[in-house]
């Protein structure tokens, strides 16, 4: 098989959410910035209607027929090339003439983190993709094609945060995202100039999110709102907070809907902090964030609570479990000094319970999807 014509090559960063978190399958509030380690996918024309689809990751590359294109179509084991499969199958479902592509991926935002590998991934293919075919995709249509291949390829029922930080990502500022307009909202987050980090440490405790329990929190949600009568937890505010609390019918909806409205306000309350540049003022937001995900929303595991509350007690201004949860990563705002001592003292705090060693590194915000010629 022979591929022909030109090469089209772009990059999409994965992310950090800052704050916001299980607030935007609720049209709610969040507020991400995109990080330097990312996605770049390469996609040149192939003469015959196949696509083929190789990871610098993964073994043997997978291939499939463009007929064959289906969710559900790959054996377990080539299941990671649903991702870009997926895109192109969403931008087939959208009316996209697609020939046969090869597709090469390489990307370096650790697996099952939390920190959105697969909407790197998937944006970096649909940018390249579109490009090559010259499908004149906006911005907005990257991000909608990426999470359709993420929730009716992929089959994961995903709320949109990941592959609108991933597209929209900025140098130098964090995203206040509207999960109902979709409007996003840059605004400055220097760390540099503050001199501060925001400090990563990945758990590596076992990170998934197709196995049932995000959906189950999302289904949790959605019947809060019902009961209380709105299109979404957005809908109510944080005065409205008691009247709701009083309306639901179980302590578990109580919880769940309490994390959501507070976590709204929490989220709201970060952007006007640094809307006027108060970056170290944001810290016990973050810390009130995590304990509503850990006691609340119930998404943290026993891994990221003790790093959080080691980094806490190292001097970190703030500390929170990052991502959908149930593993993952917890993200500090730390003084650059304090840093080091801090993830050294989380690396002997996870030995000292048997624990898988957690790796760390500091991130700051990153441009989104782009072009590399
Ligand atoms: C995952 C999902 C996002 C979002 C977060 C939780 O990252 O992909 O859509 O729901 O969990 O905030």
């Amino acid at each position: 098989m022979t591929s022909s014509g030109r090469l089209a090559r772009w990059r999409s960063p994965g992310r950090v959410n800052l704050i916001g978190e299980h607030t935007d399958y609720n049209d709610g509030f969040c507020m991400p910035l995109a990080i330097e380690q990312g996605c770049t996918a390469t996609a040149t024309a192939l003469d015959e209607p196949v696509v083929r689809i190789s990871s610098a990751q993964r073994g043997t590359p997978v291939e499939v027929g463009l007929d064959e294109l289906a969710p559900g179509c790959f054996a377990e084991q080539d299941e990671w090339a649903s991702y870009p499969a997926g895109v192109l199958w969403a931008l087939m479902e959208r009316g996209s003439k697609l020939g046969g592509l090869s597709i090469a991926v390489d990307g370096d935002v650790p697996a099952g983190a939390g920190l959105s590998s697969s909407a790197a991934l998937e944006c970096a293919v649909a940018a390249a993709v579109g490009d090559l075919l010259e499908l004149g995709l906006s911005r907005a249509d990257l991000v909608s094609v990426a999470r359709q291949a993420e929730n009716d390829f992929v089959g994961a029922p995903t709320g949109g945060m990941d592959q609108l930080a991933s597209v929209f990502g900025q140098a130098g500022h964090v995203l206040l995202c509207d999960m109902r307009s979709m409007d996003v909202e840059p605004i400055p987050f220097d760390l540099e100039t503050a001199g501060l980090n925001l400090l990563v440490i990945d758990s590596r405790a076992p990170h998934q999110l197709t196995d049932g329990l995000y959906g189950e929190r999302r289904a949790a949600c959605e019947e809060a709102a019902r009961q209380l009568g709105v299109p979404a937890l957005r809908d109510v505010g944080l005065e409205e907070l008691d009247a709701a609390m009083a309306t639901l019918d179980s302590d578990l909806l109580r919880k769940r809907a309490r994390h959501v409205i507070t976590e709204n306000d929490r989220t709201e309350a970060v952007a006007q902090l640094l809307r006027t540049g108060q970056l170290r003022a944001i810290g016990p937001l973050l810390t009130a964030s995590h304990e509503s995900l850990r006691d609340d929303f119930e998404v943290s595991v026993p891994e990221v609570d003790l790093a959080v509350e080691v980094l806490l007690a190292f001097g970190a201004y703030g500390a929170r479990i990052t991502g959908g949860g149930f593993g993952g990563c917890a993200i500090a705002l730390i003084e650059p000094a304090q840093a080091r001592e801090a993830a050294i003292a989380v690396g002997a705090a996870f030995a000292g319970r048997q624990y898988r060693a957690p790796s760390s590194f500091t991130v700051t915000p990153a441009a989104g999807t782009r072009s590399l010629g």
